[in-house]
């Protein structure tokens, strides 16, 4: 499923399952009667659209120097020691075989200015998502994108198959971040915090 905003398509988030037509069953276990029900994926969708995320860029470098990226809420933060943290990417992104063979990704994490940034990175007819968009090395090689609120240069600590996406463990091996206000993502919107 997808959607335009302005003059760029976007996927839309969270995914439909690639096999189904958005009403594919989703397996989702009932803890207290240890029974298994079957979920909507549409409905599924709804519920996880009332979670509020940050956005960032997941980005990677491959030995050749090709530069792949995309706009992933689904990160977190995982372990203090080591410093580890993931990022969930779909099979089917042109960025999940590059972080894989890179080794290393970074995580962008956008500020509330950025909004073109998100929209341009989860745009899936964009020829040269870095055409005009500032990036570094940092340690790894990976793309570290300009003036971001904050950003993390991991090496791939472990990846794990989880339906169709990969849980990319990532053992960060720098990063910083700024003053400044998150772009923030709820029920398929961009917005800003506000405390
Ligand atoms: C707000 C938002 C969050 C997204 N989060 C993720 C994510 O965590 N993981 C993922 O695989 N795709 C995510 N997507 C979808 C990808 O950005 C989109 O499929 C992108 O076009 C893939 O780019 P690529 O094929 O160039 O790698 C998200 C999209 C949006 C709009």
């Amino acid at each position: 499923m997808s959607f335009r905003v302005g003059n760029v398509r976007l996927e839309a988030w969270p995914p439909t399952p690639a096999c189904g037509s958005g009403h594919t069953k989703t397996r989702a276990t009932a803890e207290s009667t240890g029974a298994t029900k079957l979920m909507d994926t549409i409905e599924f969708r709804r519920i996880l659209g009332h979670w509020t995320t940050g956005v960032s860029v997941v980005a990677a470098r491959t030995a050749e120097g090709t530069l792949f990226g995309l706009t992933a809420s689904a990160v977190s933060s995982v372990s203090l020691q080591p410093s580890l943290v993931l990022a969930c990417i779909e099979t089917g992104a042109d960025t999940h075989n590059a972080i894989a063979a890179a080794g290393a990704f970074s995580i962008n994490m956008l500020s509330a200015e950025q909004e073109i940034l998100a929209r341009r990175f989860a745009a899936d007819d964009v020829v040269d998502k870095f055409e005009g968009v500032g990036w570094r090395s940092e340690v790894t090689g990976a793309p570290v994108l300009e003036d971001v609120l904050a950003w993390l240069d991991c090496t791939v600590w472990a990846q794990y198959p989880a339906g169709d996406h990969t849980i990319y463990i990532g053992e960060v091996q720098a990063g910083d971040a700024r003053e400044g206000s998150p772009l923030v993502y709820y029920r398929g919107g961009f917005g800003r915090f506000q405390p």
